[in-house]
C-alpha cells in the first residue's frame, strides 16, 4: 500500500488509550439534553471505527454485557492483539474485525453508537468522507455517531510549529538541538521563554506539543495527514452526508469552561443559531480539537428539552467539599456554596463520592438533611437548573447509568482480567470511569501481582523491593477509588 497513513500503521504500533469522552455512558447523557432519545447503551449495538487494538472498546464490552460490539482497523496486528485480548477476557459479546473502512459492509446491522476517535482528521479525504457516509447509512434511527477532530483557528499556531520544526530537523542547526521533533519542539519552548504573555501561550503550547510523547506524536501533530478544519466546515460536511450535528459529546465542552465567566449571557444574541455560536466559541477559546455528536438528519430530535430531563441521570462531583467552598486537588476553589439548597446537593455528594449515583438518591438525602427547607413544587426546578449549571461548569459529571463499586482495598486485591492484561502488556490500566491510567515500570510489576491471589502484606513486601521509595498503601488507596479492583 503506498497510502502514507498504511504505511504510518504498518510500520509503529499506536499506543493504546481509552478516551473518557467517547464512553456512550457520557455521551448518551449529552445526546439525550440535545433532544434525542438514544437507546440506553448497557443494551445497544456499539462500533468502533479505528478501534487500534481495543483498549478503548474492551472495557466496555465488560461493563455491559447485554450489549454487542464491534472493532475495526485496517491495521491486521492491532486487531489480532484485540481479539486475543477480547478471547483471554473471555469476551463473547465483541467482534474485531480487520478491514479497511472503505470495503466494510456491516449488512443488516444498523449502530446505536458509532465511535470514530483520531480518525476524521487524519485519513485521506476519501476515507473522512466514507466515515459521515457510513454513519449516515448505518446509525439506528436514533443512534449517535461520536466523531473527533483537529479544529480551526486554534490548530493554525501548532501546524506552524510542526511546519517549523520539520523545517529545522533537515537543516544543520538539528545537529546541536537534535534531529527528533520531541528535543525541536523542546528547543522553541527555551527559546520562546515566558517573558510576555503571547511567549508564556506559546511555551504553553509547545509543552502540551513535547509532552505528548514520541510514542503519540508521529499519529498525532506529525501525523502524514493531520487536516484540520472549522467546526463550521465539518457541521457542513456532516450536513451534506445526511447527519446532524447534536452537540459535543462531554456536556461541558458546548460551552467550555475557559470561556468569559457570563459567557453564556454575553454570546445570547447568537442563541438561535447554534452552528454560529459554537463557531464563535471556538475563535474566543482557541480549540484545537472537537469530539462532535451526529445524529441522522432524520432523527427526531426534540427542540424542547427542560433541564428537568438532568433529573433521570446518575452524577458525582470529582472535587472535594471544604465547609461552603468546592476546592480542586490542589486545592483551589472552584465556587464557594452561597445557597442551602446548593451546600445541601454538594454535601450528599461528598457522601456518595467516588460513585455515581442516580439524581433520585441525591435528591432523597437532601430532602432529609433540608427538612422543611425541601418544598418538592418549588426545590425541583431550582435543582434541575443547579445540576444543568453545575454540569455545564465541569463541577458536576452527569452519567446515563449509575456506577457503583467498591472503593475500599480488598483484602486480597484484584485488579480483573483486562488490566491485568493491560499491565502485562504495558498498556495503561483503564479505570472504572474509563479513563487511562499510565504506570512506570516498577508499578506495572507491582499490578501483575494484583491477581487476588495475593494478600495486602503481600503485595506490601513486593512492593518495598521493586520501589522502596513508593507510598505503597496510598497507591493501592488510590487504585481503589478509581474503581480498579474486581
Ligand atoms: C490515531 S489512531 C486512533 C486509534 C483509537 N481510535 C484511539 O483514538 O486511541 C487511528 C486508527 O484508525 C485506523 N485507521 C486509519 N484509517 C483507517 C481505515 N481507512 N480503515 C480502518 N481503520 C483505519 C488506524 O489503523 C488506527 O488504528
Amino acid at each position: 500500500m503506498s497510502d502514507p497513513v498504511h504505511q504510518l500503521y504498518q510500520s509503529r504500533v499506536y499506543p493504546a488509550m481509552s478516551h473518557p469522552s467517547s464512553d456512550p455512558a457520557v455521551t448518551a447523557v449529552a445526546a439525550k439534553l440535545a433532544g434525542l432519545d438514544i437507546p440506553t447503551p448497557s443494551c445497544a449495538n456499539i462500533l468502533e471505527i479505528g478501534c487500534a487494538s481495543g483498549h478503548n472498546l474492551l472495557p466496555l464490552a465488560a461493563r455491559w454485557p447485554e450489549s454487542r460490539f464491534v472493532g475495526i482497523d485496517f491495521s491486521a496486528a492491532a486487531i489480532e492483539e484485540a481479539q486475543q485480548s477480547a478471547t483471554l477476557a473471555g469476551l463473547g459479546n465483541i467482534e474485531f474485525i480487520h478491514r479497511d473502512l472503505q470495503d466494510y459492509d456491516p449488512g443488516e446491522d444498523s449502530f446505536d453508537f458509532i465511535i470514530a476517535h483520531g480518525v476524521y482528521s487524519w485519513v485521506p479525504q476519501p476515507t473522512r468522507q466514507r466515515l459521515l457516509d457510513f454513519c449516515a447509512e448505518n446509525l439506528s434511527h436514533e443512534g449517535v455517531a461520536t466523531i473527533s477532530y483537529n479544529t480551526l483557528p486554534g490548530w493554525s499556531l501548532r501546524q506552524s510549529l510542526v511546519d517549523l520544526t520539520r523545517l529545522l530537523e533537515n537543516r544543520p542547526a538539528a545537529e546541536t538541538i537534535g534531529p527528533d521533533h520531541e528535543r525541536i519542539l523542546a528547543f522553541l519552548a527555551t527559546a520562546a521563554g515566558t517573558h510576555t504573555p503571547y511567549a508564556r501561550y506559546l511555551t504553553g503550547v509547545l509543552h502540551d506539543m513535547f509532552g505528548k510523547g514520541s510514542s503519540v506524536l508521529p499519529f498525532d501533530d506529525f501525523a502524514p495527514i493531520n487536516e484540520p478544519c472549522t467546526f463550521l466546515e465539518f457541521a457542513a460536511h456532516a450536513g451534506r452526508s445526511g447527519l446532524r450535528y447534536l452537540g459535543e459529546g462531554c456536556l461541558q465542552d458546548n460551552f467550555p469552561p475557559s470561556l468569559a465567566p457570563g459567557a453564556e449571557e454575553s454570546l445570547q444574541p447568537l442563541a438561535s443559531d447554534p452552528l454560529a455560536l459554537q463557531q464563535a466559541i471556538d475563535v474566543l477559546t482557541n480549540r484545537t480539537f472537537r469530539n462532535s455528536l451526529l445524529c441522522r438528519a432524520d432523527a427526531p430530535v426534540q427542540t424542547r428539552i427542560t433541564s428537568a430531563t438532568a433529573l433521570h441521570f446518575s452524577v458525582r462531583c470529582p472535587h472535594r467539599l471544604e465547609g461552603t467552598r468546592v476546592v480542586d486537588a490542589s486545592g483551589n476553589e472552584l465556587v464557594n456554596l452561597d445557597h442551602p439548597i446548593a451546600l445541601a446537593f454538594f454535601s450528599a455528594l461528598a457522601d456518595t463520592s467516588p460513585q455515581s449515583v442516580p439524581m433520585q438518591e441525591i435528591l432523597e438525602i437532601m430532602a432529609e438533611r433540608l427538612g422543611d427547607q425541601f418544598d418538592p413544587t418549588h426545590s425541583l426546578p431550582v435543582i434541575a437548573r443547579m445540576v444543568m449549571d453545575s454540569a455545564r461548569q465541569n463541577l458536576i459529571l452527569l452519567r446515563y447509568e449509575p456506577l457503583r463499586f467498591e472503593s475500599a482495598v480488598p483484602a486480597a486485591p484484584n485488579l480483573g482480567t483486562l488490566r491485568l492484561l493491560a499491565a502485562k502488556q504495558g498498556k495503561p490500566l483503564v479505570d472504572v470511569y474509563h479513563t487511562p491510567c499510565t504506570l512506570d515500570e516498577g508499578r506495572l510489576r507491582i499490578s501483575m501481582a494484583m491477581d487476588g491471589s495475593r494478600s495486602i502484606e503481600e503485595l506490601a513486601a513486593l512492593s518495598s523491593s521493586f520501589m522502596p521509595n513508593l507510598d505503597f498503601h496510598g497507591w493501592l488507596a488510590h487504585l481503589a477509588a478509581r474503581g480498579m479492583f474486581v
